[in-house]
């Protein structure tokens, strides 16, 4: 009787084999957990559109990075909700130096030294027209300026005890002029990790009313962050960003990208971060809410798909169940 030669099916018989073979796995070093901080007194308030997500206040926000620390994890990326009367066109409350981040940075420091803080520079959590930079009469972001206020919050969140800073406005020129300008303030150790590739997404819907940037938003973004046909122009933005001073640089949304993860890591080799965003985590829950998908397998399936594809680090709002699933 005729047989194959080779028999995949081997290798995949039973667990032990499954185990020995398997090429790629997550591990709990691969984590940055996304969470979301507001300025009021409620220790917890519950996102709508992301279940299982709550925005934390700032003591809450502590104890969110001692059990980080505690289970591991390498680092956290934080997140802005804050009063909307501190909300004005040009964004102003984002050089508050005593305002929610850096208070927010110092209370997690100070709970938990070893894990990272990765902070947004962007001003959408801050403006009034929830847009990330300044806006001319017409609407349109204005990249210059808009740039020259991205450095100073950059410079206020790394002298709270920012480790990175990660600008997410998909402004021309801002990773050099933070750069330029964390050095000249004595930073010379801030990381830069840099929303590279940052399309225009409708995946981030669930983020918007986080921050509470969804009611206020009028347009779409779609004249500084990328057009999700191009793939070609997400290289050309790493390299930049690359050039003018970027440590790490990242893809977002995630699992729709995995082909921009992929190439990045694969043509330029440097640390390529995914970011799991908003609307994916609300996809997976909404469905595994009716029954329809198995949460737990799924989020380390996709945690798995973003290891493949060549992604060092993933930034999730899974990160403490997956870490404690992944031990
Ligand atoms: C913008 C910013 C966005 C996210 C983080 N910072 C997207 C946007 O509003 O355009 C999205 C994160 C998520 O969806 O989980 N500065």
């Amino acid at each position: 009787m005729a047989f194959p030669a080779t028999r995949l099916r081997r290798t995949r018989q039973a667990d032990w084999v499954r185990r020995l073979t398997r090429e790629t796995r997550p591990t709990v070093d691969d984590l940055v957990w996304s969470m979301i901080v507001h300025d009021g007194d409620t220790p917890r308030i519950p996102i709508t559109a992301m279940p299982g997500v709550e925005r934390l206040n700032i003591e809450e926000a502590a104890k969110a990075a001692r059990r980080a620390q505690d289970l591991g994890i390498p680092a956290i990326a934080m997140f802005p909700n804050i009063d909307p009367s501190k909300k004005d066109e040009t964004g102003s409350e984002a050089l508050n130096p005593k305002g929610l981040i850096p208070e927010a940075i110092r209370a997690m420091k100070a709970a938990a030294p070893d894990v990272g803080i990765i902070c947004d520079v962007a001003l959408d959590p801050f403006t009034s027209h929830g847009h990330d930079g300044l806006i001319d009469e017409t609407g349109y972001v204005l990249n210059d300026e808009t740039t020259e206020l991205l450095v100073k919050q950059a410079i206020v969140q790394a002298e709270a005890g920012a480790d990175v800073v990660a600008p997410s406005d998909m402004m021309d020129g801002r990773i050099g002029a933070i750069r330029k300008g964390l050095e000249a303030a004595g930073h010379t150790n801030t990381l830069i990790l840099s929303y590279a590739a940052k399309y225009a997404s409708a995946f981030y819907g669930p983020y918007r009313e986080a921050v509470g940037s969804a009611t206020v938003l009028k347009s779409d973004k779609k004249t500084y962050q990328m057009d999700f046909g191009n793939s070609d122009e997400a290289i050309r933005e790493v390299a930049m960003d690359i050039e003018e001073g970027a440590d790490m640089v990242m893809v977002k949304p995630g699992l729709p990208y995995l082909d921009i993860v992929q190439r990045i890591s694969k043509e330029l080799h440097v640390p390529t971060l995914v970011f799991h965003v908003s609307g994916e985590y609300a996809a997976i829950q909404a469905s595994a809410q009716r029954g329809w998908i198995d949460e737990d397998r799924a989020i380390v399936e996709i945690t798995s798909a973003f290891k493949r594809a060549g992604a060092s680090g993933i930034i999730t709002y899974n990160a403490d169940k997956l870490a404690q699933m992944l031990k």
